[in-house]
């Protein structure tokens, strides 16, 4: 019988895209998905650490691992990700029971464990060149990732990934196209770039082979069968209006710019160590407004911040007010070992960072709701996931602009339909299917 493996997968949509890559290098393996951990040989973690409360998450599930490993030990426990760089070795001193770790995207470290005869535990933490060429095993078979680049150079005081991620090396463009090519070839309509910092692509490339995001932008466009292009995520500082234009201008490339914003307050930017000011910042907005009127803005902020007046909160309102995201993740400020931010003056308590987070959700809420209402009345392109996650009578999908859509109708997931949207709210719009864009055979 197959030997059967469990994969659990924390944090961002670079974790979510490595998960995919490990059930497809499993399977070419001669592993099988098990439905529940439970019922694996081979059970892994796919971990993040980007705030304390990750971390925390992923140990209570570590728990069970224990006890499953304790009733049979043949079964291997793998930790990979973020969370396994950022504590290395110690994994094992803290973990006996975990068998092998490794880093983030070394998935093909994985594979080497598995093929070899070792015994004892593994730990796989060097940083190397992007680990590509595995297949991979989409969760939808019409939408797919295309990992750009990895790492990220920047030095944001309060972020734990340029040390568990490494430098930013980028892909070979090249290689990108034919892997785009391939993904509309096998069915995907929807492709989104991945990166830490998807707008500095293409800087660390040799000259002959240096092309900018822009251009890697307008030539995944030109792919047949491409529909939608999505990124994630650019740094305000490198946004340039030539990948703003190509938000009006490419056809496939969707009307939404996640524009992570942090803090309103420049002194607060600045230590954050951001490279821009809030006024620049608004200078992007407004850029953006003027190319793609209609363009989605999403974000993301952090309360709390080490040494975060009243005032340099009350800025951050001001520009979640201003701006009128249409959604926003918000956080709090979660001191990550080895980061510059840790260890600054001024740490703030945990009921203020909760007030603080508690004022700004409220902001951030009624802005979204109060821009989503412009879709009222519209038909809008959506691109069905499958039935609705709340109501099994109705079908779900995403527009262009990222708002997730309730309908009334009959298509399959995968299609591109028109819906009618009757009403909104900061989450989610509703409606009904007007008429099929793609025709049924
Ligand atoms: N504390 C809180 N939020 C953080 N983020 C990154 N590091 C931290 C931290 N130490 C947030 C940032 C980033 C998002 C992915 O997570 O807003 O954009
Ligand atoms: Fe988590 Fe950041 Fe690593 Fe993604 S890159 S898994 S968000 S720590």
């Amino acid at each position: 019988m197959a030997q059967k493996f469990h994969v659990t997968t924390f944090g961002c949509q670079m974790n979510v895209h490595d998960s995919e890559r490990m059930r497809g290098m499993l399977a070419s393996l001669g592993y099988e998905e098990a439905a529940e951990r439970g019922e694996a040989d081979l059970i892994l973690f796919n971990t993040c650490s980007i705030r304390e409360s990750a971390d925390s998450r992923f140990i209570a599930h570590l728990g069970e691992a224990k006890r499953l490993k304790s009733e049979d030990p043949e079964r291997v426990v793998g930790v990979g990700g973020c969370w396994a760089q950022s504590v290395k070795e110690e994994v094992f001193e803290r973990f006996p029971f975990v068998d092998v770790a490794f880093g983030p995207g070394q998935i093909h470290k994985l594979a080497e464990f598995l093929n070899s005869d070792s015994l004892s535990a593994q730990g796989y933490f060097e940083f190397e060149e992007f680990s590509g060429h595995l297949p991979t095993r989409r969760e939808r078979e019409f939408q797919g990732w295309l990992q750009i680049s990895q790492g990220c150079n920047c030095v944001c005081s309060y972020c734990i990934v340029p040390s568990t991620r490494g430098r930013e090396v980028s892909r070979d463009p090249e290689e990108l196209l034919l892997e785009a090519q391939n993904l509309a070839a096998d069915g995907v309509r929807e492709v989104t770039l991945l990166g830490q910092n998807v707008n500095s692509y293409g800087r660390d490339l040799p000259l002959e082979k240096r092309i900018s995001f822009s251009e890697l932008l307008r030539r995944v466009d030109a792919i047949e069968g491409i529909d939608r292009i999505r990124y994630t995520s650019p740094h305000p500082k490198d946004m340039k209006e030539d990948v703003i234009r190509a938000h009006a201008e490419l056809p496939a490339l969707c009307e939404q710019i996640h524009l992570p914003l942090q803090s309103g307050s420049s002194a607060v930017l600045k230590r954050m160590r951001r490279t821009y000011n809030r006024s620049r910042y608004m200078d992007r907005v407004a850029l953006i407004r003027e190319h793609v009127p209609d363009c989605a803005i999403t974000t993301d902020i952090i309360v709390g911040f080490p040494g975060e007046s009243e005032r340099d909160f009350e800025e951050t309102l001001e520009v979640a007010e201003e701006v009128g995201y249409d959604g926003a993740f918000t956080f709090i400020f979660s001191p990550r070992r080895e980061t510059e931010a840790a260890t600054m003056e001024g740490q703030l308590p945990h009921p203020l960072k909760v007030e603080r987070l508690e004022r700004l959700v409220e902001v951030v809420q009624r802005r979204a709701s109060e821009r989503a209402q412009r879709f009222i009345g519209r038909t809008m392109e959506v691109l069905v996931e499958g039935t609705s996650r709340t109501d099994e009578t109705k079908l779900r999908g995403r527009t262009r602009h990222g708002k997730a859509v309730n309908f009334d109708g009959v298509a399959s997931a995968g299609d591109l339909v028109d819906v009618e949207i009757e009403s909104a709210t900061s989450q989610t719009l509703s409606g009904v299917l007007a008429r099929p864009l793609t025709p049924l055979l």
